[in-house]
């Protein structure tokens, strides 16, 4: 994780430096710094905490226009002023913001001191700070500094570095992500390419392997084994949207309300209506290749490990196809078999999580084809798998994933039903769905008009030792997405079961008042979570259930919470919002940061 941001040129380079951190911080916020080159100068500002504690230490004027800066989500070493980024070497001629992990930073650590250069911190990024400097301190070129040293390195690497006399950056990827903009007589670099579009729509995607050295008006690009290449210019022309806070008190609560336009922009030119199918371009994918697709196989993390495992079962009620969902971060480990046939989904919000990214190597490497299920146009995913369809959620910030869930859900939904078609899904079938599907915006809108007794709901979690979420079939997965919801914003022990795995042993846990959340929509399932519902409360559970409005199962809730009704097949795309409400307001209750929540970032770039 972690964010980065540089720049060179003519214009002064604090505020822009600050500004970008601003756009990164959604990467990692326990501590962050900037370093600015002037007059033969570095100076340097860090501090533990966000962005915004930077700014209040931040002295009025900081001259440069040449600059580099870091916000840090914390891998090796505690969060302390020591650890903050920029790092500076020994001798004050190199400075460096890294993002990554540098495996093996012992051995490299214990060189260094036995050379008789003193560690300030415990990172492992303080390990190439030093060496970088060694080999300058040879008379060798900045390039050459950093080539020699990365070659000794074992790990990851997104790598800017500043050269106390030298009037240019050198940038370096390997698996942790780096963009270079290119402006008139200036240079951008950036984690990720939002903070960049306000300055430049002309970017270069390093790749893995790539070494940059930028000045204001050129950029050198060469791979870490010395043999130059071509840059790449791409024209950022996605309209990322709005990303600002208007408003709202949290991005969290505004991307909740921003999931009906984000699921009209996902759907919108995507179905046939005529056939009753999906229209995925992205995807290329041929009916006669869909015909002979033996198996789907679908990767993510967290939130969109949720997501894929609703795909999975809508691939399978639609088209019949064996499907499963993968952990990305096991999946790799485990040697998995690949058939070539099969189709293999990338499931990510900002296509930049390394587990996820890891995954989709090892199946290219066997053969298989992958096609991302993203939302961050040209991230490494998006990239890598070269075919996919984007989920078009718009810039989700809150680290808490909301829009990105539901939009996921639908675009898989549209594979799904595009999958479908080619076997056993009738024409009718098909239509019926799509006017469904193009229902739900709008009942997402009255939903979140009128989003019911929440605040009741809240009232009983927020006091609790731990809760029990409970769904069957496609239920299941979204009783999974409440409990990560409440567990990362609100610090609360939450355990997600299938309903009718609970009497296997969470039962136990049940005694007078404890809370359980169940998910009931008015699909077949539903009678058999009533079971599940009467053993809780013979137990002394208390009920907040979400289910269908006019639906009796409400007589059998503490807390009845409705949402509008719909296709069966579509429920997870309401029945999740009176959950990501109910784990917002117990975080802001309690008084957690809601948009940053303790030990986590937005983009996991490390495995
Ligand atoms: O960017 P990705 O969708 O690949 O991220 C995957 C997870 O890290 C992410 O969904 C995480 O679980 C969220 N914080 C959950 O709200």
């Amino acid at each position: 994780m972690c964010g980065i941001f540089g720049y060179i040129g003519h214009q002064q380079a604090l505020g822009l430096l600050v500004e970008g951190l601003r756009r990164l911080e959604y990467r990692g916020y326990d501590s962050t710094g900037v370093a600015l080159l002037n007059d033969g100068e570095i100076s340097y500002h860090r501090t533990v905490g966000k962005v915004g504690n930077l700014q209040s230490i931040l002295p009025a004027n900081v001259p440069g226009s040449q600059g580099i800066a870091h916000t840090r989500w914390a891998t090796h070493g505690g969060v302390t002023l020591e650890n903050t980024h920029p790092h500076r070497s020994f001798d004050g001629k190199v400075t460096l913001v890294h993002n990554g992990i540098i495996e093996n930073y012992r051995a490299l650590s214990k060189s260094l001191i036995a050379r008789g250069i003193e560690m300030v911190g415990e990172t492992d990024s303080e390990v190439l700070v030093h060496s970088i400097a060694l080999e300058l301190a040879k008379g060798v070129s900045p390039e050459t500094s950093v080539r020699r040293t990365l070659k000794r390195v074992r790990g990851t690497w997104g790598l800017c570095v500043m050269f106390l006399e030298h009037d240019l950056l050198i940038c370096a990827r390997n698996g942790s992500p780096l963009i270079i903009g290119t402006g008139n007589g200036e240079m951008f670099i950036s984690s990720d390419p939002h903070p960049l579009t306000s300055h430049t729509q002309q970017v270069v995607y390093l790749e893995d392997g790539d070494l940059a050295v930028v000045t204001k008006d050129s950029l050198k690009l060469s791979s870490l084994q010395g043999g130059s290449q071509e840059a790449n210019i791409s024209t950022l022309d996605e309209d990322w949207g709005e990303s600002d806070l208007g408003d709202a008190p949290h991005f969290m609560l505004k991307e909740i309300y921003e999931q009906p336009d984000a699921l009209r922009q996902c759907i919108s030119g995507r179905i046939d209506r005529e056939m009753g199918s999906g229209r995925l371009g992205g995807m290329q994918l041929q009916h006669n290749t869909l015909i002979q697709v033996p198996h789907v196989r679908l990767l993510g993390c967290g939130t969109a490990a949720i997501a894929a495992e609703i795909g999975q079962m809508l691939i399978e009620r639609m088209a019949r196809i064996p499907a499963v969902t993968h952990i990305a971060s096991e999946y790799r480990n485990n040697d998995p078999v690949i058939n070539p046939k099969a189709l293999y989904l990338a499931v990510s919000q900002s296509g930049e999580t390394a587990d996820t990214i890891a995954a989709v190597k090892e199946i290219k490497l066997k053969g298989g084809q992958v096609f991302g299920v993203v939302n961050v146009v040209g991230s490494s995913i998006a990239r890598l798998c070269g075919q996919g369809v984007y989920i078009h959620s718009g810039p989700e910030q809150s680290v808490a994933s909301t829009k990105a869930f539901t939009n996921m859900v639908g675009a898989l939904t549209i594979f799904a039903m595009q999958l479908g078609r080619t076997r056993h899904l009738s024409k009718d079938q098909g239509r019926e769905l799509i006017q469904e599907l193009q229902q739900v915006p709008h009942l997402m809108e009255s939903y979140l008009e009128n989003v019911g007794p929440i605040d009741e709901a809240v009232e009983l979690v927020s006091s609790a030792s731990s809760v029990l979420y409970l769904g069957r079939g496609l239920s299941a997965p979204v009783a999974k997405e409440g409990a990560l919801k409440l567990m990362e914003l609100a610090y609360i022990p939450c355990l997600a079961y299938p309903a009718g795995e609970m009497k296997h042993g969470p039962m136990a846990l049940l005694e007078e008042g404890s809370p359980v959340v169940v998910v009931a929509p008015n699909d077949h399932l539903k009678e058999k979570t009533l079971s599940a519902i009467h053993e809780c409360k013979a137990r002394g559970a208390k009920i907040i259930l979400i289910h269908e409005q006019g639906d009796e199962i409400a007589e059998e809730a503490h807390v009845s919470i409705p949402v509008p009704k719909v296709h069966p097949l579509l429920t997870p795309l309401l029945t999740v919002l009176p959950l990501q409400l109910m784990a917002y307001r117990t975080a802001v209750l309690l008084g957690k940061d809601v948009d940053r929540p303790r030990n986590l970032a937005k983009s996991v770039t490390v495995e």
